[in-house]
């Protein structure tokens, strides 16, 4: 039997680059020798968009076009709706009385969204046990492995941390720990050089943008402020467009060449960003292209099948959580 590998994506935007560099690539090299289920998490996403639920229900297809434009492939891959799985409520529940508010406090991640969404005091208790569901997520599916960005590492700790205590506490087990698979960039910078690609700072490329905004991006990007010649000596360190030739461009040797020649002195901006420019095309001219040839009837067909699996699963595992904890049925 092949392994179970488990992800999720909140359904509020469309996937970028900082997503296909950190996660997505991973997913498409693993899907043909383990057993891959995408979640959906729409339950997660309205954890912080509770009063926005349409946001989150318009991008549900969208988000797995992206998946299917990459080259997920659904028959090898299970996408499933998280809000259609209500075994992930119950497992929350359960998993919630292993956990304590210092725990939570101390998550990083949660810490950082915490402070960036500014919610101060008035922390909706959703938002704060979410990294509870999320443990949820990946044990009722059994997921050995969790290829994600390095930002949901705290995420993978919490869930072994309440493995672990389930076992103890129950004498059991039938819950197994969960290993993040990272790659080599797994935390890709926006195109302002401030902090990381996101769909909700705006400074991210989506997998989806038309050709010219792309460009556009491209020659917004954040490069050697004290560059102001061509001819003067540039930094190659912190300047976004060498960080995303690094990570997109084809050819190793001649970015290297580029970055000497940048650092002599005698290469403009313009130069560089019109050689990313063109390898970003390159990679996303043919997902752009799946995309739009994709039928939302058959993206949906694709969503139902996916979750019905899904679901089998789901009962096949919370009945052993029950039986572990000693709950009966009338
Ligand atoms: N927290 C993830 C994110 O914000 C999404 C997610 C939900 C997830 N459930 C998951 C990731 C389970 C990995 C495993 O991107």
């Amino acid at each position: 039997m092949k392994k179970k590998i488990l992800t999720g994506d909140r359904p509020t935007g469309r996937l970028h680059l900082g997503h296909y560099i950190g996660s997505l690539q991973n997913r498409i090299k693993l899907q043909s020798t383990y057993d891959q289920y995408i979640l959906v998490a729409d339950l997660q996403a309205l954890t912080d968009h509770f009063d926005n639920p349409a946001k989150i229900t318009q991008n549900i297809v969208e988000l797995t076009k992206d998946y299917l434009s990459i080259g997920i492939d659904p028959n090898q891959t299970t996408i499933v709706v998280q809000s259609q799985i209500s075994e992930i409520a119950e497992l929350t529940v359960y998993y919630l009385n292993l956990v304590t508010l210092r725990q939570l406090h101390r998550n990083p991640t949660i810490k950082y969204e915490i402070q960036q969404k500014g919610y101060n005091k008035a922390i909706p208790a959703g938002f704060f046990c979410y990294p509870v569901s999320q443990a949820a997520d990946i044990t009722l599916f059994q997921a050995e492995l969790v290829p994600v960005g390095d930002d949901q590492l705290p995420m993978i700790e919490q869930t072994n941390a309440i493995v672990r205590r389930f076992n103890k506490i129950y004498h059991t087990n039938v819950l197994k720990e969960c290993k993040a698979v990272l790659s080599k960039t797994s935390r890709l910078v926006g195109i302002d050089g401030k902090s990381k690609s996101s769909k909700s700072l705006d400074n991210a490329i989506a997998l989806s943008d038309p050709p010219e905004v792309i460009k556009q991006k491209v020659f917004q990007m954040y490069t050697d402020p004290n560059h102001a010649k061509a001819s003067n000596p540039g930094r190659v360190e912190g300047n976004v467009v060498f960080t995303y030739l690094d990570a997109f461009h084809s050819d190793e040797e001649s970015v290297a060449d580029l970055k000497a020649d940048y650092r002599r002195g005698g290469l403009g901006d313009v130069v560089i960003k019109n050689i990313l420019n063109d390898s970003l095309q390159l990679l996303l001219a043919p997902i752009r292209e799946k995309r739009n040839n994709l039928d939302a009837k058959i993206v949906k067909e694709i969503l139902h099948q996916g979750t019905a699996k899904a679901a089998q699963l789901a009962k096949v595992t919370i009945a052993m959580v029950r039986e572990a904890i000693g709950i009966q049925s009338f």
